[in-house]
């Protein structure tokens, strides 16, 4: 079995105090409105409760999964849904949430998915954005880190659903050699 290590990019004190500013900025621009937070699962959850709990604004929340794709399929454009929303977004102001945007494809495809449901608005605030792996262009309104091209987990992220609890965010990287 290959052996990993963790290297530290993102201490837990460092993402609350991040997750508080973006919560700022997120109550200054929905100041009076309701707004419809859609978290992406399932890496969402762990950012998405932190930032929440700091919003200064009427939310709903739902949350969707969509299928994930190998790489033959990372062009096929189309969006499936393991689970939908409950809720219905027609005329709302939507706020998705995600752990990290990475080529952008889920997130493309997820939001034109959602358009067509004619909310008011669509916003999308990640945690992390690895641009550097960007396939599509989208636009990510609210971000808590920018990250290299690395492999990260923690706080929501897995690999092979492991990690997800780590309160900190970290590389993946394979062990040096002895
Ligand atoms: P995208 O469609 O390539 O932007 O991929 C987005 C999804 O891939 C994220 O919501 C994550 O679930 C997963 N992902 C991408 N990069 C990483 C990573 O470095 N660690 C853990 N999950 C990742």
């Amino acid at each position: 079995m290959m052996q990993e290590r963790l290297q530290l990019l993102f201490s837990r004190e460092q993402i609350e105090q991040r997750i508080r500013e973006l919560a700022e900025l997120i109550s200054a621009d929905y100041t009076g409105r309701h707004v419809a937070i859609v978290g992406v699962l399932k890496g969402c959850f762990v950012f998405l409760a932190d930032l929440i709990r700091h919003l200064n604004v009427d939310i709903t929340v739902d949350f969707v999964q969509v299928a994930s794709y190998g790489s033959r399929r990372e062009t096929a454009g189309a969006c499936t849904l393991v689970k939908d929303l409950g809720i219905d977004i027609d005329g709302r102001d939507v706020l998705i949430i995600e752990d990290i945007i990475d080529t952008g494809l889920t997130l493309s495809n997820l939001i034109a998915d959602l358009r067509v449901r004619a909310p008011a608005s669509i916003r999308v605030c990640a945690l992390l954005n690895k641009q550097a792996r960007r396939r599509v262009a989208v636009a990510v309104d609210y971000v808590g880190f920018e990250v290299e091209d690395v492999f990260v987990v923690g706080c929501g992220l897995d690999f092979s659903e492991r990690y997800r609890g780590l309160p900190g965010i970290y590389a993946l990287l394979p062990d040096e050699p002895a």
